[in-house]
């Protein structure tokens, strides 16, 4: 082993594992049998829901933390709402390359989706947040987003007759602070899950909830001579929750965008991002943390030429093998992880006065 390869080896095992808190229970792909219901399946059907010690999801704090998600009179303008770059009618993001803030400014990142956020063990596409609970009051402290008053924010809350008793049924004897307002978010959030797309139907047995080319598409996504996406999309929620560069053409441009390195200096880290879920794919187009690519089609593309930028490219990133026929297998695979949409209610919010 020359010393250069020798280097990469140690620095992936150290890059990855500062990186990532937890792998996605990974499962052995000789071990899989691609038949609905078989046994093998099991780790792709996804678990409770986690919360946190103190902040369980009670359905007073969902419904309350429902209305302040939607709620813009939370920003300093009035005029902003998580649910303005996290729209449930666009698959819980914006529909964006990269998302507008305060005053319309284009920031450097694309909305993520809220949707199985809650099973991440880090949040963002740096990992600078560990839970959705912290996360939630950060959009409101930060000036480029919801540019909000916190002192106002909370005078607003407390002179809401609805707010103020949602608040005290939900938490009772909590002090009403923007750590408060955040869990009462994040309850709501841990609601926003996908589990039950025709793949979850097909894993729990039911054989005619995917058509045989996303069977195949399944079978190239795990298999690491192919597809090798199970190898960072593992797990029941398609993730190791870790962070990657794939040479994306943005990482070549002056000045890009470091991500990852910015929370942790390793060497392997610069311009890496953390792996999200594939899970209700088709609903937040367009992709990649820059929204470079417009269709999932673009996205495999990407992967076959094993990516752009070879600067720092992470040795993780090979070439995938795909032919015409796969490539479009692939896709249909991961339609197939989209949980047929419901409608879903918007809230009504508390008249202030
Ligand atoms: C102006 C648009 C905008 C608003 C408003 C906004 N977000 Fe976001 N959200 C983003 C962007 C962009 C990111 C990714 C930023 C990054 O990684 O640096 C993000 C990241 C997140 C994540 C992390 C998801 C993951 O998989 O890592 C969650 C959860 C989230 N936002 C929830 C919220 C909540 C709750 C609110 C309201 C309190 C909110 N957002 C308001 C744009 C927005
Ligand atoms: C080396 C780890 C790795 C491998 C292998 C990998 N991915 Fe990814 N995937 C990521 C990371 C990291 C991102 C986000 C990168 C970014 O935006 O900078 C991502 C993003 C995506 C996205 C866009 C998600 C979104 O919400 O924007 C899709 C779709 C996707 N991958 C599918 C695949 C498919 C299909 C394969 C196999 C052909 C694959 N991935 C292989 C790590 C990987």
């Amino acid at each position: 082993m020359t010393s250069k390869s020798l280097y990469s080896k140690a620095a992936l095992l150290l890059g990855s594992c500062i990186a990532s808190f937890t792998l996605g229970s990974t499962t052995a792909t000789a071990d899989i049998v691609y038949k609905a219901g078989d046994p093998s399946l099991k780790p792709f059907i996804l678990g409770e829901v986690p919360y946190p010690k103190g902040n369980k999801p009670t359905p007073a704090r969902i419904k309350l933390g429902k209305k302040l998600f939607f709620d813009p009179r939370l920003s300093g303008d009035g005029n902003m709402s998580c649910a303005t770059c996290h729209n449930p009618m666009l698959g819980w993001s914006d529909g964006l390359p990269t998302a507008k803030g305060h005053k319309s400014k284009v920031l450097g990142r694309a909305s993520p989706v809220v949707t199985n956020a809650a099973y991440n063990p880090v949040q963002m596409w740096d990992g600078r947040e560990p839970s959705i609970d912290s996360q939630a009051t950060g959009p409101m402290k930060n000036p480029n987003e919801m540019h909000t008053d916190i002192p106002a924010m909370l005078a607003f809350i407390n002179a809401t007759p609805e707010y103020k008793k949602a608040f005290a049924n939900a938490y009772p004897g909590e002090e009403l602070t923007l750590d408060l307002v955040g869990k009462a978010i994040a309850s709501f959030e841990r609601t926003v899950i996908s589990n039950d797309s025709p793949f979850d139907r097909w894993v729990k047995g039911d054989a005619k909830a995917m058509t045989k080319q996303q069977i195949r598409g399944f079978k190239l996504f795990m298999t690491p001579e192919k597809g090798n996406c199970a190898l960072c999309h593992s797990g029941p929620n398609f993730t190791d929750s870790s962070f990657h560069n794939l040479g994306l053409a943005s990482f070549g441009k002056k000045n890009p965008d470091l991500g990852r390195y910015k929370q942790r200096p390793l060497g392997i880290m610069k311009g890496a991002f953390k792996t999200p879920t594939i899970r209700d794919i088709t609903l937040s187009a367009p992709y990649f943390h820059d929204g470079s690519a417009k269709t999932l089609m673009e996205v495999v593309d990407h992967y076959v030429k094993g990516g752009v930028v070879k600067t720092n490219l992470s040795p993780l990133m090979i070439k995938a093998k795909l032919n015409n026929q796969e490539q479009k297998d692939l896709v249909a695979f991961m339609e197939a992880l989209t949980t047929e949409p419901k409608p879903f209610d918007l809230p009504i919010l508390p008249l202030s006065h």
